[in-house]
């Protein structure tokens, strides 16, 4: 879609609020369409995914507490909100929220490659920045797996619906789920190497995403850089200590 005066057409005072509405429309569309505008959303949906991440990572090391801690947080997690809101209602609003998050950053992180594609010189002679081609390549196939990891993750760890024996896994029993699933040794690994892909991942996600939202100057891109890795390490850390205490044993 072209962004020309006649496709952006102008709000003028008197215009009544559903021509407002449809000019918004149209110019959120006409923003969608450009590599910026999709940069953006990748970079705003990134911010909120990372905002969960780090959320979940915490809430998981409530395990350390023991199983009344985190059984209990996963209760709270429906709870909240109640009795204004309905049991579990604030956590599907979450839900949905995230799953828009996770559609619109895959959709524009696929159309932006096509982008990237169609506008690549081709030939001899087109010296390619191997150090860029290394980090997209990175970024997309550690996006694909990781989009595998949470499909496998809801059917595991959310709905028991496999790596579990019928009747082992229980809902709201997260401590007991949790020992249940990674005293399998190839289950604890899936989870280790799945959460050093989201290391990657973060690494240079978090950093683009900085820069895109032009957080970075040429005096601070070294302590971002350093940031982004930082959070990336301890997501990693996080993540990787509840499996890896229950193969060690650790955790009773
Ligand atoms: C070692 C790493 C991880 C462990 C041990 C873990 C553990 C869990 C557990 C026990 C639940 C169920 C909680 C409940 O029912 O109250 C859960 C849910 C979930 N986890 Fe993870 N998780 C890990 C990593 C991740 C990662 C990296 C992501 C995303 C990038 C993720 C996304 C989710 C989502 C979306 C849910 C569903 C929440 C819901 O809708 O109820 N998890 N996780």
């Amino acid at each position: 879609m072209s962004t020309n005066a006649s496709s952006n057409p102008v709000v003028r005072p008197g215009d009544n609020v559903t021509t407002q509405n449809i000019v918004a429309s149209h110019r959120a569309l006409a923003f969608w369409h450009t590599m910026i505008g999709k940069k953006i959303v990748m970079a705003v949906t990134g911010v909120v995914l990372v905002g969960f991440v780090i959320a979940h990572m915490l809430g998981n090391l409530k395990i350390f507490s023991g199983p009344d801690e985190i059984n209990a947080y996963s209760r709270f997690l429906r709870e909240v909100g109640t009795p204004e809101l309905a049991y579990g209602q604030l956590l599907w609003v979450v839900r949905i929220v995230l799953l828009l998050c996770v559609a619109l950053h895959i959709t524009a992180a696929v159309q932006l490659s096509r982008m990237s594609w169609a506008a690549r010189p081709v030939g001899y002679g087109v010296k390619r920045n191997i150090e860029t081609t290394f980090s997209a390549r990175l970024m997309r196939w550690g996006g694909v797996i990781l989009v595998a990891f949470i499909i496998f993750h809801l059917f595991h760890l959310t709905a028991g619906a496999v790596g579990f024996y019928a009747g082992q896994f229980k809902h709201l029993e997260v401590y007991q789920n949790v020992m249940a699933a990674f005293t399998v040794w190839p289950v604890a690994i899936f989870y280790i190497v799945a959460m050093g892909t989201l290391c990657l991942h973060l690494d240079h996600g978090i950093w683009s995403m900085l820069q895109t939202l032009g957080w970075n100057t040429a005096r601070n891109e070294r302590t971002l850089k350093f940031v982004s890795r930082a959070i990336a390490i301890v997501v990693f850390l996080g993540f990787s200590s509840v499996p890896v205490s229950v193969l060690a044993d650790w955790l009773h």
